[in-house]
């Protein structure tokens, strides 16, 4: 419970830095958007958390085990029950190797067009996140490597929040 409630404080004050920076600069420079729109940008200052990960096997069996628990979980099922649950994984290991600067490439749709009509709102996307924080746990991911990845996801709950 604890443990929850300071991934959700990592979580909130990544959203509330990105909000405010996001307001600094009203109009965002082109290439900041695009990126934030495709993906988060690889970090070369974590590449120790992504062999922390267990690097992409780990992340393999991390997507599995995150994609079981999305249909588990009422409040996210609907939005992942008619969709390519292989697919997803696939692009989603890829998104978190390059985001961990693991040796991957990410070939997906970018964040805003993937999500853009799926009308997901903050209570969907915290769902989400609870639900990866439990596959994290289950693969035995420490604490902090996890918040390393969690503080990389939360800036882009602005493409992914449309409601
Ligand atoms: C930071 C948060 C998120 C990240 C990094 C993320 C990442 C991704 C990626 C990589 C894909 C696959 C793109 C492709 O097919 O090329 C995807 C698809 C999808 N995501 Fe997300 N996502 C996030 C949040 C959410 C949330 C909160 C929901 C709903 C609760 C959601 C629902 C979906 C659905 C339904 C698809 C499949 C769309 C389709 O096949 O048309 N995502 N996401």
């Amino acid at each position: 419970m604890f443990k929850y409630s300071l991934h959700a404080a990592v979580m909130a004050m990544a959203m509330l830095f990105t909000q405010a920076a996001m307001a600094q600069n009203a109009v965002p420079m082109p290439e900041q958007s695009a990126a934030m729109a495709a993906s988060a940008p690889r970090d070369p200052a974590l590449r120790p958390v992504f062999d922390q990960f267990g690097g992409k096997p780990g992340l393999v069996t991390l997507m599995d085990d995150f994609m079981v628990n999305l249909m588990a979980d009422a409040r996210t099922r609907p939005y992942f029950a008619d969709t390519d649950r292989e697919h997803i994984k696939l692009e989603l290991v890829d998104q978190f190797c390059v985001i961990l600067d693991g040796p991957c490439t990410y070939t997906g749709k970018d964040m805003e067009r993937v999500h853009r009509n799926l009308g997901i709102n903050r209570a969907a996307f915290n769902a989400l996140v609870e639900d990866l924080q439990k596959a994290m746990d289950k693969n035995k991911v420490p604490f902090r490597a996890q918040n390393k990845l969690l503080a990389k996801l939360a800036p882009m709950h602005p493409v992914v929040i449309t409601k």
